[in-house]
């Protein structure tokens, strides 16, 4: 496993990282409709074995098993990796574990063909370029027991319409610090073909729609409001040190984006949408 004092050198971390990720959780899970796990596994199951990658805090970790009925989720395995120690929970109940990992590193030997279900959200970019990307892949299907799935859940590159030009202007620019960094938000796209080369079957995927503006639901409104400005700051920050070749949208327009999107999220209708794709598939017998 990686090296537990390795400093981060993960784009976004920063002090109120986990804040920004669980407010990101609760819009990704609404916009998945509630729903965590989409492939087909039977959750029910006795004593399953799941692996969240790249998991921070392990906040998906914790809603999978207030999800299920306390006798279900207490007899599941639950582990989390990532290569941010400081980011685990301290006192994770007996059935759940988390280690240092990274993804470039080998992972160890015990855990292949161990787990029902492999999981990973929004970590596609952290490998690289599309052979380090696939190279993970490869390495979180070898985790993934004969009949067991795998189910992969990405950010991707698009926004409605009608959004606002502070909003477009912002996911344009989140994308692009991804491709500065080496990567690229595209991965996802190219996730179905992997799986299926590399021998799984029933790959499948879907897109889900979050919105992020005006709802009904005052208190989701409110988190959005908060994740977006948390996460805009952020990414912002970032790109305003970009050198302008690597950005699509013009330098001096980046110090304006924060203020122009707090407007456009404080209107009295706001539009403002991101989609994920979430890809699954199982490994055969
Ligand atoms: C955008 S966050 C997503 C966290 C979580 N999966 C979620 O959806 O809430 C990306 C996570 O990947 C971790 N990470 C970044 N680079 C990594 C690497 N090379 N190996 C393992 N984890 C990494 C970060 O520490 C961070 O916790």
């Amino acid at each position: 496993m990686g090296d537990e004092n390795a400093e981060s050198s993960y784009v976004m971390h920063s002090d109120s990282e986990l804040t920004r990720l669980t407010l990101q959780h609760e819009m990704i899970k609404d916009a998945m409709g509630g729903q965590l796990v989409i492939a087909p596994l039977d959750l029910r199951a006795s004593s399953l074995q799941i692996l969240d990658c790249c998991t921070a805090d392990g906040v998906w970790i914790r809603e999978l098993q207030s999800s299920l009925p306390p006798e279900v989720a207490k007899q599941h395995t639950f582990v989390g990796t990532d290569n941010e120690k400081s980011y685990f929970p301290h006192d994770p109940p007996k059935n759940t574990t988390y280690y240092v990992q990274d993804v470039h590193d080998p992972w160890p030997v015990e855990w292949s063909d161990r787990f029902d279900l492999v999981h990973q959200r929004l970590a596609l970019a952290c490998p690289g370029d599309e052979e380090a990307t696939k190279s993970t892949i490869r390495d979180l299907i070898r985790m993934v027991k004969p009949e067991g799935w795998i189910q992969l859940v990405e950010f991707i590159e698009w926004t409605d319409d009608e959004d606002g030009p502070a909003w477009k202007d912002y996911t344009t620019c989140l994308c692009d610090m991804i491709a500065f960094i080496g990567s690229t938000v595209k991965h996802i796209d190219h996730v179905k073909d992997w799986f299926q080369d590399l021998g799984l079957v029933n790959v499948e995927e879907k897109v889900f729609e979050g919105n992020y503006g005006t709802r009904q639901d005052k208190m989701l409104q409110a988190t959005a409001m908060k994740a977006v400005m948390m996460t805009a700051t952020m990414i912002l920050g970032v790109t305003s040190s970009l050198p302008q070749e690597m950005l699509r949208v013009s330098k001096d327009r980046i110090p304006n984006i924060l203020t122009d999107l707090e407007k456009e999220m404080k209107a009295d209708q706001t539009h403002a949408h991101w989609r994920y794709k979430v890809v699954w598939g199982r490994k055969p017998e």
